[in-house]
């Protein structure tokens, strides 16, 4: 047997087409377009190229985006300022600050300080919090696209043992209480887990999301099992100067003939991630223009 190989890439086009159906039907009822801010700080060349595809994204499905780019000694009052002045902004709708932040900057404060109903990241503890009471209002965009691809190849999540892998505040933890709020049974994995593998095998549905190239081995995944990967590390190049292989933490060649279904990297859970973010910022949008 191998593995049914889930298309991320043609599952986040579909999502995107959605989102620019709803911008079009406020465009069409003479309303503004919804409008995200997404803040840079510092010059990480994979933080630039995935504030570059989100904007892109933005402009494809005609959403106003604004990019403020700050340097990596802006200093924590200049990046609260950023985002206060986001805030204030009636034109903008969802605030996104690209993790991870340089050093000596402190993030929880910089999230903290986001307008809880423009925070289309999920991450503010006000919608962190709600997800955690079973009351979700925004969902961080990599565990919610996971959900759509889920639900997209229907998998059954009702009664069904879900391991997560990785504890994160932006993926592991919310994955978590998104599966456990489908009535899935959840554990969820981390460093110090005596026998990851012992874990993993019992996963009808795996999450493997903590950033280790090839953790996952087909030994460690139970025959059938859906294995979602939103790992992305970058391997070291085969030869000075170029570019390394991007993988996941899942070892496909070990995995594919074992498992039922598997998210690639890349055209997996990326491109799901980003049109999530689209996703979150119409319908902050449209929570802005109600009533
Ligand atoms: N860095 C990597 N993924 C993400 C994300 O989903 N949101 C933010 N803000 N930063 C990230």
């Amino acid at each position: 047997m191998s593995a049914r190989i889930i298309d991320g890439a043609a599952l986040g086009l579909r999502i995107r087409e959605r989102v620019a159906a709803g911008v079009a039907e406020m465009l069409d009822a003479g309303r503004r377009p919804p409008g995200l801010g997404v803040v840079l700080v510092g010059d990480d060349p994979a933080s630039a190229v995935y504030v570059r595809n989100k904007t892109a994204a933005c402009e494809q499905a005609r959403m106003h985006s604004v990019q403020v780019n700050l340097p990596a000694d802006a200093g924590q009052a200049r990046v609260l300022a950023a985002v206060g002045e986001l805030n204030r902004d009636r034109r903008i709708d969802g605030i996104l600050v690209q993790l991870p932040l340089p050093a000596g900057l402190d993030a929880d404060a910089v999230i903290a300080a986001i307008d809880p109903g423009k925070d289309v990241d999920g991450l503010h503890p006000e919608n962190a919090g709600r997800l955690a009471l079973g009351r979700p209002l925004v969902v961080p965009c990599t565990p919610a696209g996971v959900m759509e691809a889920l639900r997209d190849e229907e998998v059954e999540l009702r009664g069904a043992e879900a391991v997560v892998v990785g504890r994160s505040n932006i993926v592991g933890r919310p994955m978590a209480q998104l599966l456990l709020l489908a009535d899935a049974t959840v554990t969820v994995c981390h460093s110090r887990t005596r026998d990851l593998g012992e874990v993993t095998r019992r996963a009808d549905v795996l999450i493997a999301a903590v950033g280790h190239a090839g953790l996952i081995t087909g030994a460690m995944v139970k025959p059938g099992a859906t294995v979602i990967d939103v790992g992305m590390n970058r391997l070291p190049p085969a030869e000075p100067g170029a570019k390394g292989r991007l993988v996941g933490d899942v070892d496909r060649e070990s995995v594919e003939p074992v498992a039922g279904r598997l998210t690639p990297v890349p055209r997996g859970v990326g491109p799901l991630t980003i049109a999530m973010l689209l996703s979150n910022t119409l319908e902050a949008a449209r929570r802005h223009q109600a009533g």
